[in-house]
């Protein structure tokens, strides 16, 4: 095994601590990554809050350099700079695989961290952590110009909301809405207003407006006016909810046009829904999840093209149980990335 450190928990603990890891000795499909960036999703914040016990190393977006290649690997060499998401294996026979859909393997896509390793049963710890090896096919170069902090968060929040856009055609002259401006929801905008369409958010925050304003969106709900709600009835093809809280779907329904679709990708639970909501207007509910590789190839490539790249603050990793408190608060523009770099110096547990 090799050895790493990163930010975890071992056991039942509500804050992240510095942990010695292991990773596996390189297949020989595999590659080993220094872990530059990782970005904070709220999912992070979700695991820890749920979790009961044993080994949790969060982070599932991130960027770095490859430092070791396996002697079969063919598209990477050490130097290379690369990118990772949220799935790093998958059953890779599956009518989904096939489809370049390995996001939903019938055998379900072995995830960055809490996920089970295919070939070992072990349980995948996350990239909060200086070093990280995975299968060379789940890696993805990372493209010239895009800065590496602010790549890292494409990689889940990107992939997450760049999937239903793309799958529901969402192009010029498409009304698209975004419910939520956090993470997710921020790069929702950068995409839909990069793909022609005309593009508002929905946002709690009031104080947001000139932000969404900034990111190209032409007009902001703020979604506790009933006014503005009912002002903007019918009005949408497309509603992205990136909402992280449970919450009634009703109100977002509403939005939408005739025959349009509301994509439910933040929180992901048991949602009540009102037929009639549905039926008035012949509304489509539908929910995504990450990517398959080829769609997030295509997604960094349209990032390289377009120059999207999340908008961050970059906070050294010791700092990440503040990023966590902060991110509980609704309190981040609009991605905290965290640089790995400080780790490289530490030879013990804290
Ligand atoms: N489908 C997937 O595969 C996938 C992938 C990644 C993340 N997720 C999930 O997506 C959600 C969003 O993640 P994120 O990292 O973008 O989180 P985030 O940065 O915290 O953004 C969430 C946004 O939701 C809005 N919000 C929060 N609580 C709310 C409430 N009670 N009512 C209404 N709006 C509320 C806020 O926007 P305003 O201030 O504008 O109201 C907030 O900025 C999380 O639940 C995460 O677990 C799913
Ligand atoms: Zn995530
Ligand atoms: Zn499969």
């Amino acid at each position: 095994m090799r050895e790493t450190v990163g930010w975890g928990v071992d056991g039942e603990a509500a804050v992240l601590r510095r942990l010695r890891l292991e990773r596996r000795d390189l297949r020989p499909d595999d590659i080993a990554i220094r872990v530059d960036y990782c970005g904070v999703c709220h999912t992070d914040v979700h695991s820890l809050d749920a979790h009961a016990g044993g080994l949790l190393v969060p982070g599932h977006e991130f960027t770095g350099v490859v430092t070791e290649a396996g002697s079969e690997v063919t598209r990477f060499a050490a130097g290379d700079p690369v990118a990772v998401g949220n799935i790093v294996d998958s059953c890779g026979e599956c009518v989904m695989c096939e489809a370049g859909q390995e996001n939903f393997c019938r055998e379900f896509p072995t995830l960055t961290y809490g996920g089970t390793d295919r070939r070992d049963g072990s349980t995948t710890a996350g990239a909060y952590a200086r070093e990280y090896v995975v299968r060379e096919r789940f890696a993805y170069r990372l493209p010239a110009g895009l800065d590496p902090a602010g790549a890292a968060p494409l990689l889940c929040a990107g992939i997450t909301v760049w999937e239903p856009l793309h799958s529901l055609g969402v192009g010029p002259g498409t009304r698209v809405a975004v419910a939520g401006l956090g993470g997710l929801g921020h790069l929702a905008v950068k995409f839909a207003v990069a793909l022609g369409a005309g593009t508002t958010v929905i946002s709690r925050s009031a104080g947001k407006a000139e932000d969404a304003r900034k990111l190209g969106a032409r007009d902001v709900v703020v979604s506790t006016d009933p006014d503005q709600l009912a002002a903007a009835r019918d009005r949408f093809d497309v509603v992205v909810d990136t909402i992280s809280a449970p919450h009634d779907l009703g109100p977002y329904l509403g939005l939408v046009a005739m025959d349009g679709t509301l994509s439910q990708v933040g929180h992901l639970g048991p949602v009540t829904v009102r037929t009639m909501d549905l039926l008035v207007g012949r509304k489509k509910l539908t929910s995504a999840g990450s990517g398959g590789v080829p769609a997030t190839a295509a997604m960094l490539a349209f990032c390289a093209e377009h120059g999207v790249t999340a908008d961050v603050e970059v906070l050294p990793s010791a700092r990440v149980n503040e990023a966590f408190d902060r991110l509980r608060r609704n309190d981040v523009r609009y991605r905290f990335v965290l640089d790995l770099a400080d780790l490289a110096r530490v030879t013990t547990p804290a």
